[in-house]
């Protein structure tokens, strides 16, 4: 009885927005209900999802940081520990910006990695993958300028190192770097004006870019594990009689599943923020604990570790402007990915072994040059250990290109359908 009532009555509020906006309704079943996905993804796939929620969290968490938040050179620093100490629960929504921030580069570092092992920047989703490339891109300068704002030791120097790369630019550069700074060193304009692009302009190009994304992935459709596009093979599901036969409804079926995801990332987050919430200097620098202080340079002088392995790359190389110009590279690199690889086939699971080490060594660079950059760059063996990975990242592009397009890569069959059928 109760129960028929609440269906009723839900069934009466949807026909009266329905009525009024008869546009939504169309577009909620195009991306959640008549979205048909492969029924085969697995863990990889979970990191979408999961980089929506930490937006989310960002956004809502940046949102209450910032009612109490001092955007001046003069008050941040103790602004931030007044939030700390004397806000209601102001030391919980600091923990969780922190944290979503590293987690934020964790999930999407995870589905980066996903859409390279199963070929998800191949033909139709080249655009999919440059939208996300351009998300990193915004990514990383949202969580630049979000490092800065509290004011602590780390946030001045990094700023000061990062910024003062523009000055290797030949004839603009020293204009360019102090243009950014709107002084000669970072101070009170420079913190403003990082306050307005991290609390507003970013997000929303972020935001933006993530709904172009969806967007440009829902038309074309998912990719999956095995690499078969569900939309080219046979017709024909339970629900509909032109849905892929492989494809089931995104939902109910993925959002019951993302929520597993979830339930696994809070944990995770939960663990972090009450028990180790600077994770031993990873995730909040212990620098950062200090005010900033332009006549004290800090012994090390390093990015958080998401920024850490171009770092690397910036440091091992001795030329300055060539630094810049390779670290700037590693990056722009991973936007030709789709045209760099001629391969015929797109999942890991049917490509040759080559490939396989080459994907592998390429992972074990980022990460490792990743190890390095956070380390004191005084060790001369390092230094050339980080230009042997250096070229090794670099070595995989070339490698992807050579390989495939002149056919050394011998691929397994592919399965016309996903091989897990009911
Ligand atoms: C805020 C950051 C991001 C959000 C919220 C986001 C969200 C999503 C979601 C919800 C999906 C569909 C579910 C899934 O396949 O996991 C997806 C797919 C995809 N994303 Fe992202 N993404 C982000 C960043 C990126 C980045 C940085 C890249 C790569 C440069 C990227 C590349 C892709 C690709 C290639 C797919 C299609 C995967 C497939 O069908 O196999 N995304 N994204």
């Amino acid at each position: 009885m109760a129960n028929n009532i609440i269906t009723r009555t839900a069934g009466n509020v949807v026909e009266w927005f329905n009525a009024r906006t008869p546009g939504l309704l169309p577009v909620y079943r195009k991306h959640m209900t008549e979205y048909y996905a492969p029924k085969n993804f697995n863990f990889w796939y979970y990191m979408g999802s999961l980089a929506m929620l930490v937006l989310v969290n960002q956004i809502v968490t940046g949102i209450f940081l910032t009612m109490h938040f001092k955007p001046s050179a003069a008050e941040a620093f103790s602004s931030v520990e007044y939030i700390m100490r004397d806000v209601e629960w102001g030391w919980l929504i600091r923990y969780m910006h922190s944290t979503g921030a590293s987690l934020f580069f964790i999930v999407v570092y995870l589905h980066m990695f996903r859409g390279l092992i199963y070929g998800s920047y191949q033909k139709p989703r080249e655009l999919v993958w440059i939208l996300g490339m351009l998300i990193y891109l915004v990514l990383m300068a949202e969580a630049f300028m979000g490092y800065v704002l509290p004011w602590g030791q780390m946030s001045f120097w990094g700023a000061k190192v990062i910024i003062s790369l523009f000055g290797a630019i030949p004839v603009i550069g020293n204009g360019l770097t102090e243009w950014i700074m709107g002084d000669y060193l970072p101070g009170d304009a420079t913190l403003n004006r990082f306050f307005a692009l991290h609390v507003i302009a970013l997000p929303l190009v972020l935001l933006l870019l993530v709904v172009l994304h969806l967007g440009a992935l829902h038309e074309v459709g998912s990719n999956n594990p095995e690499g078969v596009d569900v939309k080219h093979g046979p017709k024909g599901n339970r629900w509909s009689p032109t849905a892929p036969k492989d494809g089931i409804p995104f939902h109910p079926y993925y959002t019951v599943k993302d929520l597993v995801g979830v339930g696994f990332l809070l944990i995770i987050a939960a663990f972090i923020i009450f028990f180790i919430p600077a994770v031993g200097g990873w995730f909040l620098e212990h620098d950062n604990f200090t005010e900033a202080n332009r006549l004290v340079t800090p012994a090390h002088i390093k990015p958080v570790w998401y920024y850490t392995p171009y770092y690397a790359m910036l440091r091992v190389i001795p030329q300055k402007l060539i630094g810049v110009i390779v670290m700037f590279s590693a990056i722009a690199v991973l936007f030709l990915v789709p045209w760099l690889d001629r391969g015929k086939v797109k999942s890991i699971k049917f490509r040759g072994l080559a490939y396989k080490i080459a994907i592998g060594i390429f992972a074990f660079s980022f990460i490792y040059l990743g190890k390095i950059g956070a380390g004191p760059g005084t060790d001369p063996v390092e230094t050339i250990v980080g230009r042997v990975l250096t070229v090794l990242y670099f070595g995989f592009f070339i490698f992807l290109w050579v390989y495939t397009y002149f056919g050394f890569e011998k691929t397994k069959p592919v399965p016309e359908r996903v091989t897990t059928h009911d």
